[in-house]
C-alpha cells in the first residue's frame, strides 16, 4: 500500500500541491475542502489525467475529515490568501481558527501523521496546530525557507544565465517581509553570490527576494503564489516519505537554536521520515545575527497578537 496524503484546503495551493504529488508518484492523495463538490472534483480530473502521464496514485475528493483517516502527512493549505494591500498578518484570526479546527479534526483519524503547514501567517499557523493537536515539535513543519530560497535562485539564475541546478540560495527567518536572505552562505557552484553580480544587483535581488509573495499578490490580484508554494510541499513530502535526510530550511520550533526560544522559525532542517531530524547551525556574523533577531521579533510580535485573540 502507498503511504498517504491528505490536503486540507483543496484551492490554489491544496490541489497544485496534489498535482505535484502525483507527478512524483509518491503517495496516495485525499484533498478535502468545504466547498461542495469541488475537491471531488478536482481529485476526479486529476485522476483522469494518470494514465495520460503514466502515474498510478489514487486521487480523492472529499468534504469530510473522514476521508483523512490513516495519513502519513496532513497538510493544511486551508485559509484565506490575502489579496492586494493586505499582508500576510491580516490573515490571523481567520486562519487561526481554521488551522486550529482542521488539525484538531485530522489528528484524532491519523495519530501518527507528520504536519506540514502552509497556511499564513505561516509561522504563527505552525504553533497553532501544534498547540491544538498536542503534537511533538518534531511533527509540525512549516513551508517557507524551501519557497524563499527558491525565488533568491530563480532572480539569481535570471541574472546570471547559470543553471538553477548550481545556485545555493538560504532565506532564514519568519515568512514575512523580515525574512532574512543570508547572501553570505549563497552561492553559485560554490562560488560566493558577491563574485558573481555586482552589489547593487545583488542588493536589488534581496530586496526583491523578501517581497517575493506581495509581487505575485499585485500581479494575480484575486490571491498569492501557488505553482512554488506547492512544489516546495511536494518536497518536503518526498524527503519524508523517502527519509532522505534531505536539509532545507522550514520552519519548526526552536529551543535554543539560533537564540530563539518557543517560536517557529525558518531555519535550515534536516527532514526524514520522523519529520524534521535536527537543526542546522550556521555560524552568523554579528549583522547576520541582529537581521535574525530582527525577524523573530515580528515573529513574536504576531504570537502576542494570536494570544490577544484568545488562542
Ligand atoms: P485558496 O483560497 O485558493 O484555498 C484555500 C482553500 O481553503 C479554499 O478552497 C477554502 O474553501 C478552503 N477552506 C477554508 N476553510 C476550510 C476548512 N475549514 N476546511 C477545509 N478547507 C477550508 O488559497 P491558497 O492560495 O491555496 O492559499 C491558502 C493559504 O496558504 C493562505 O493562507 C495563503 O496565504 C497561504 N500560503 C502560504 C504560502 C507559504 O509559503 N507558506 C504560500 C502560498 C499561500
Ligand atoms: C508567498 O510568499 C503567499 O506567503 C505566500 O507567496
Amino acid at each position: 500500500m502507498k503511504p498517504k496524503i491528505s490536503i486540507i484546503g483543496a484551492g490554489m495551493t491544496g490541489s497544485t500541491t496534489a498535482h505535484w504529488l502525483a507527478e512524483r508518484e509518491i503517495a496516495d492523495i485525499v484533498l478535502v475542502d468545504i466547498v461542495e463538490g469541488m475537491p471531488q472534483g478536482k481529485a476526479l480530473d486529476m485522476q483522469e489525467s494518470m494514465p495520460v502521464i503514466g502515474k498510478d496514485v489514487s486521487i480523492t475528493g472529499s468534504n469530510s475529515y473522514e476521508a483523512t483517516a490513516g495519513s502519513d502527512i496532513i497538510v493544511i493549505t486551508a485559509g484565506i490568501p490575502r489579496k492586494p494591500g493586505m499582508s500576510r498578518d491580516d490573515l490571523l484570526s481567520t486562519n487561526a481558527k481554521i488551522v486550529g479546527t482542521a488539525t484538531e479534526e485530522t489528528i484524532k483519524l491519523s495519530p501518527n501523521a507528520i504536519y506540514i503547514i502552509l497556511t499564513n501567517p505561516l509561522d504563527v499557523m505552525c504553533l497553532v496546530a501544534m498547540e491544538k493537536g498536542n503534537l511533538p515539535k518534531e511533527r509540525v513543519i512549516g513551508q517557507a525557507g524551501i519557497l524563499d530560497s527558491a525565488r533568491m535562485s530563480a532572480f539569481i539564475a535570471m541574472e546570471t544565465g547559470v543553471s538553477v541546478e548550481n545556485i545555493n540560495c538560504y532565506v532564514l527567518g519568519g515568512h514575512g517581509d523580515t525574512m532574512v536572505p543570508l547572501t553570505r552562505h549563497s552561492n553559485v557552484a560554490g562560488v560566493p553570490l558577491d563574485k558573481f553580480i555586482e552589489t547593487e544587483k545583488l542588493e536589488a535581488i534581496v530586496n526583491r527576494t523578501r517581497k517575493g509573495g506581495g509581487e505575485i499578490v499585485a500581479l494575480l490580484k484575486t490571491g498569492s503564489a501557488f505553482y512554488a508554494p506547492s512544489a516546495a510541499v511536494a518536497q518536503m513530502c518526498e524527503a519524508i516519505l523517502k527519509n532522505k535526510h534531505l536539509v532545507v530550511p522550514c520552519s519548526v520550533l526552536l529551543e535554543g537554536e539560533y537564540d530563539q526560544n518557543g517560536i517557529f522559525f525558518g531555519v535550515p532542517v534536516q527532514l526524514g521520515r520522523k519529520g524534521f531530524e535536527r537543526v542546522i547551525e550556521y555560524e552568523l556574523n554579528d549583522s547576520e545575527k541582529e537581521a535574525l533577531k530582527g525577524s523573530a521579533e515580528h515573529v513574536d510580535a504576531n504570537v502576542k497578537n494570536l494570544r490577544d485573540l484568545g488562542f
